[in-house]
């Protein structure tokens, strides 16, 4: 079977506290609340694009405790396909948020089981899929298979590099689409810099300011769409979903993106990750073509 997205990357579970400002470093802040939320750049990905209607699988570890279960459950109740999911004998990843009164957030991820995605290097199976998209929460060496077995299979590749490291550089030339945030960007050496590494197309989130796609023809830029946010937490997960989802419909990257953006607003409007993950009809609905 062909999926539309296959993802490979991080599941956690979010711990979340919501205070009115972000701790300075040595200091200690009292929260006004606090919430556990299915998380994971990886599977936040893959919930938004089955939420924008992709048929999705997702490859990735999980370890076997209560959160690993858990996470697993998300898994099935979005219908995505969890066959590649593999329990290890590590903890299920974790990742420690702060939310600031703004929705600003700063994230801790304590990798777990997300560190072992691929350890099984000559078992590792890719389903088919027309899209393969990765995150930077599991080993480089793993997307780097996945995204050459993809291109032998004919399929394209996109790649969230975050959070931000330095790239392995056979991953120039196995990305297709490269969609960091600005400091992600930075962290690579500039958008200069990513125009001569051999990537083909750049997709640049830019929060609040929308998105711009940039080539060697040029830029073009993405509007944003406007909202109140109180959460920023899995925004670009919810825009990088829906990118992916709608050029697996056959949308041009531009149109894919202009929805992008709508379903990262909207994501900022939720508390968490998960929750906050918006279903493509909410898109079209919030655009204005769908009442
Ligand atoms: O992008 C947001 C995600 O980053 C959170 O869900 C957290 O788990 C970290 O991976």
């Amino acid at each position: 079977m062909k999926f539309d997205v296959v993802v490979v990357g991080s599941a956690n579970l979010d711990l979340v506290a919501q205070l009115d400002r972000l701790p300075r470093p040595g200091e200690t802040l009292r929260a006004n609340s606090y919430s556990e939320y299915a998380g994971g750049k990886g599977l936040n990905q893959a919930v938004a694009c089955a939420r924008m209607g992709a048929n999705t699988a997702f490859v990735g570890c999980i370890g076997d405790d209560d959160a690993g279960k858990y996470l697993r459950g998300i898994l099935d109740s979005e219908g995505i396909d969890s066959t590649h999911v593999r329990v290890v004998n590590a903890p299920t990843g974790r990742a420690f948020i702060n939310v600031d009164a703004h929705g600003e957030n700063s994230i801790v991820v304590v990798s777990g089981a997300n560190a072992h995605v691929g350890s099984d290097e000559s078992e590792f199976k890719i389903p088919d899929g027309g899209i393969v998209l990765a995150q930077l929460e599991v080993p480089q060496n793993v997307i780097a298979l996945a995204f050459s077995k993809a291109h032998d299979n004919g399929s394209q590749t996109v790649l969230n590099p975050a959070p931000a490291a330095p790239l392995n550089e056979k991953l120039f030339d196995l990305t297709d689409v490269l969609v960091p945030n600005e400091t992600e960007s930075l962290a690579l050496g500039g958008i200069s810099a990513l125009l001569k590494s051999g990537v083909g197309k750049i997709v640049v989130t830019q929060g609040e300011l929308g998105a711009e796609i940039v080539s060697q023809s040029g830029t073009e830029r993405i509007a944003p769409f406007s909202v109140t946010p109180i959460d920023t937490v899995g925004a670009g997960d919810a825009f990088i979903g829906a990118m992916c989802a709608e050029l697996a419909r056959g949308s041009s990257l531009q149109e894919a993106c202009r929805m992008a953006s709508v379903a990262g607003a909207l994501a900022t409007t939720v508390r968490g990750a998960v929750p906050s993950l918006p279903t493509r009809s909410a898109v079209l609905v919030a655009q204005g073509t769908k009442t």
